[in-house]
């Protein structure tokens, strides 16, 4: 089951004309990873990552590239065991539009599949790419306290604008287990979206 995640797809055309190849990340993607979120995140679209987060968490990222070039990029990473996060996802701005961003999301949904998830979840600007790819719109209060980790440390954290979305991969599974996500979950945020700190602070 899991060792249909080793990837095929070499040299499929993307939007009629991207050769792609969509594989798990290796160390040496670790480099041109860094370029490409941090890029990202120096206009304040995406979370900014380090080297060490990165290769900490190198299992958890699919890549995209169109030749020598890293197009795009996607993690899975769990945090239950039928629950996923869809993070760190950008495509090149030079190749954005192209189908890039939907090869990798079906990519990592595929892998959530093959881990037997029950859902998985996305904090987003682009609502309406993760509605294309067949999330819905959930109350952020929805999902675990342990979902916000990466909220203590984001600019945002004090005014966040994020939407969370949810792709229920298995309805009934997902159904029965949701009274079970209540380990703290987070009350739904209210007004301007400030939080409280030591609720988070327990993490
Ligand atoms: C969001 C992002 C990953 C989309 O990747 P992409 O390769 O350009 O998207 P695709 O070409 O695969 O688009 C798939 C579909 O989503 C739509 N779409 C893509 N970006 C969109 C956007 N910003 N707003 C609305 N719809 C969008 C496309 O029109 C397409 O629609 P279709 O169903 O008619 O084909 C890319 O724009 C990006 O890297 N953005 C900056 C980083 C970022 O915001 N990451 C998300 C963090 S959660």
């Amino acid at each position: 089951m899991i060792s249909s995640l080793t990837y095929e797809s070499v040299g499929e055309p993307v939007g009629g004309a991207i050769p792609l190849e969509l594989r798990k990340a290796q160390m040496t993607d670790i480099a041109p990873l860094l370029t490409l979120i941090n890029g990202y995140a120096g206009k304040g679209i995406m979370l900014p990552r380090t080297e060490f987060e990165i290769s900490e968490n190198i299992r958890d990222f699919s890549v995209a590239y169109a030749g020598e070039k890293l197009a795009g990029c996607g993690a899975l990473h769990f945090y239950t065991p039928i629950l996923g996060e869809v993070r760190s996802l950008a495509v090149d701005e030079s190749l954005k539009a192209h189908g890039v961003g939907r090869r990798i999301v079906e990519m990592l949904v595929a892998e959530a599949q093959a881990y037997e998830l029950d859902a998985v979840f996305a904090f987003t600007y682009v609502a309406e790419f993760f509605r294309r790819m067949g999330f819905e719109e959930v109350e952020r209060g929805e999902l675990p306290l342990k979902a916000w980790k990466d909220c203590l440390r984001c600019p945002k954290f004090q005014c966040c604008d994020e939407i969370a979305m949810v792709r229920v991969l298995r309805p009934q599974h997902w159904e029965q287990a949701r009274p079970g996500l209540g380990d703290n979950p987070l009350p739904p945020f209210e007004g301007d979206g400030h939080i409280l700190l030591p609720i988070i602070g327990k993490l």
